[in-house]
């Protein structure tokens, strides 16, 4: 793994963001029922005060914020007001209601809550603005408020306050200090409102209603309502957040990096009065370029000595925004990183093939579904995440499919950190209707600019999955620079649900086997061939199982030595496949166990490796340079590159 400047800037931040959080944090009761299952990170999460208190978005980050993680009032139950109405003020909370660990789902040990399907869920908790961020602003009048020039950001800016929520599930609304400041509908997708007319000096109180029917009309993933499998997880699921930023500010960063031509695109979106626009690019903490421009116009700046980005190196570069005034000065200030690689279809060994920077890499990965006996979707802390990454990169892993999740920015960040290409599915839902597309389209505009994602997943097999031609080509539509995989295993079609059949479109003749590898496309004219599931093979670990439920598998074995062989024997039964049949792609099932399933490399806690990782690496990395050796072959071979 590489670190790079931009590492030490988001561990800095969170650091001062924990320290000015814990003086206003309400007294960090922990949860004192035990966990059906712990995690080795269960204890750090629940006595945390403010828990998963790193910087939540680090491709766009500013010197200051606040994390509003930790605990809340709640009330919860299908009997209280529907948040979904949008009434015009909150409901009154009993005099001494419970409280939840915010961002720790309802269902979840972490939550203190532990109950299932609270339908309608209210939160409350008061805040106040830390005074520095409030410096030569004057916001307002009251006593303490408002003094002293100079400050957070040059000139003579009031600024303003924003309110940040990563994701809340499914239908939610929100109140300052009384008054309704917004709505959301949506499970996956973070959410911004300017609260700064409604803040008071002193004591702030903020309420957040979630309602979630469980109804499937919405998109719910692996939580589907008739096919639920997991636990289902509902409420204020990822962190929530304060940030002070100038009248004019960045609002956000559209980075398009091209390999070929060695330079990159920076497309910024600002909001409030005009003014220039300065984007410089740094490598190892030294400028290499930059350029200026107009808010909305693309600055284009050449990278000498191009480096690119890929999972044996890498490499990010690191990015500076700025907003100069008439007299160039600075009036905001983000930081960000990019990948220079580039992502297409071409030739190799006769047949298409995915590419990565213009040449074919067998991509090889795990699926991962991203559930925690303790968070249940939420990670107990952000080291959980990097531990699942870490060991799937130890395994010689170059791809995860995130299956039926979306995962909070700080996943992506470590996997553009660590080298892993991502494929990234779009969860599924069960009564199709336009909430899907609109969802949809958010997530790849909110994940635009990860260099680890590569491939855009609209459907899983018949889950949910309709008009799948239709929305294969409007994906690829909204984002031509990567590839789009239509349905993933449109040939494993339960008869639970109408079956679409192959959409014939899209880059990428999906299918899943389990064991497999089995009935393994071929790549066509215009489609690359993945294998997107297949393995499943389960292993029981006592101790290590989540409790209540009958373990299943597609296969079981009977020890760590007998799966370890099995892994193996499926890694190396992919050979023929890439070497003479233009297999590009194949996602072993999966990360982890999860709940009812016990087919993970990992146990469900994360306590217990269930394959010797030094075997299973000698058969992964021996498939990946099945494809190398395919990809020599066709050396001096340009493939076609994308866009
Ligand atoms: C600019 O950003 C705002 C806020 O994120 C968004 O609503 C708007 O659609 C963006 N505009 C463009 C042109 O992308
Ligand atoms: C900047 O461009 C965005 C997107 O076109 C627009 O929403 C915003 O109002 C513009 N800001 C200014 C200051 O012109
Ligand atoms: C486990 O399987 C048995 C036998 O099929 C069944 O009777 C039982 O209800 C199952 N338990 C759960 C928790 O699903």
């Amino acid at each position: 793994m590489r670190l790079s400047g931009g590492v030490r800037t988001v561990g800095a931040i969170a650091l001062w963001s924990l320290l000015s959080t814990l003086a206003i944090a309400a007294p960090g009761s922990s949860n004192t029922a035990r966990s059906k299952l712990s995690t080795p990170w269960t204890d750090e999460a629940n006595s945390a005060p403010v828990p998963l208190a790193d910087y939540p978005r680090p491709q766009l980050v500013r010197k200051d914020w606040l994390a509003l993680n930790g605990r809340w009032d709640y009330m919860g139950g299908a009997s209280l007001p529907n948040p979904a109405n949008g009434q015009s003020s909150p409901p009154s909370f009993p005099r001494n209601p419970e409280s939840i660990k915010v961002p720790f789902p309802p269902e979840s040990f972490l939550s203190g809550i532990m109950r299932d399907l609270e339908i309608n869920m209210w939160y409350r908790r008061t805040f106040e603005v830390p005074r520095q961020w409030n410096q030569g602003r004057g916001w307002n009048n009251g006593p303490g408020w408002g003094w002293g020039p100079g400050g957070h950001g040059p000139g003579s800016q009031r600024g303003r306050v924003l309110l940040h929520f990563e994701a809340v599930a499914t239908n939610s609304v929100v109140y300052l200090n009384g008054r309704q400041v917004g709505q959301h509908r949506g499970r996956w997708e973070s959410f911004t409102f300017d609260i700064t007319d409604l803040l008071r000096p002193g004591d702030n109180t903020l309420v957040v209603g979630a309602n979630d029917p469980h109804d499937g009309l919405t998109s719910e993933g692996k939580n589907d309502i008739d096919q639920g499998d997991y636990t289902f997880t509902s409420g204020i699921w990822q962190t929530v957040w304060l940030e002070p930023v100038p009248d004019s500010h960045i609002r956000e960063l559209t980075i398009r990096p091209n390999l070929q031509e060695s330079k990159v695109s920076v497309q910024t979106n600002v909001s409030g009065s005009r003014g220039t626009v300065k984007v410089s690019v740094l490598a190892n903490g030294r400028t290499i370029g930059s350029g200026r421009g107009g808010n909305g116009t693309e600055v284009t700046i050449s990278i000498p000595n191009a480096r690119s980005w890929s999972p044996d190196d890498p490499f990010l570069y690191d990015l500076q925004v700025q907003i100069l005034d008439f007299r160039g000065s600075v009036v905001d200030e983000v930081t960000s990183y990019f990948g220079l690689r580039s992502i297409s279809l071409g030739e190799a060994g006769g047949k298409l093939h995915p590419l990565l920077n213009g040449r074919f890499v067998m991509q090889l990965g795990p699926l991962d579904q991203g559930y925690w006996p303790d968070g249940i979707q939420t990670s107990p802390t952000d080291t959980a995440i990097q531990n699942d990454l870490q060991n799937m990169k130890d395994l010689g892993f170059n791809l995860i499919r995130k299956h039926a999740k979306v995962e909070p920015q700080r996943w992506y960040y470590w996997a553009d950190k660590m080298g892993l290409l991502v494929w990234q599915d779009m969860p599924s839902m069960w009564y199709p209707d336009n909430q899907l597309p609109w969802e949809w389209q958010t997530i790849i505009h909110q994940h635009y600019n990860a260099p680890s994602i590569v491939t855009w997943v609209p459907f899983n097999e018949n889950w949910g999955a309709y008009d799948v031609a239709r929305i294969t080509a409007w994906t690829k539509s909204l984002d031509p620079s990567r590839l789009v995989n239509g349905n993933s295993g449109y040939n494993n079609a339960p008869g639970y649900r109408p079956a679409p059949g192959d959409p014939g479109n899209g880059d990428f003749d999906d299918r899943h086997n389990y064991p497999g590898p089995g009935d393994v496309p071929e790549p066509s004219a215009t489609r690359a061939a993945a294998l997107g599931e297949f393995g499943g093979v389960g292993l029981m670990i006592e101790g290590h199982m989540w409790p209540g439920v009958n373990h299943t598998a597609y296969e079981m074995q009977p020890s760590v030595q007998a799966l370890t062989s099995r892994f193996v024997e499926l890694q190396n039964d992919l050979d023929p496949f890439i070497q003479e049949r233009g297999l590009g792609a194949a996602v072993y099932t999966q990360l982890s166990d999860v709940e009812h399933e016990v087919n993970g490399v990992l146990t469900y806690d994360r306590k217990v490796r269930k394959i010797d990782f030094a075997k299973a690496r000698v058969a992964v990395k021996r498939a990946i340079e099945a494809g190398n050796r395919l990809a020599k072959r066709m050396e001096g071979y340009e493939g076609k590159e994308g866009l």
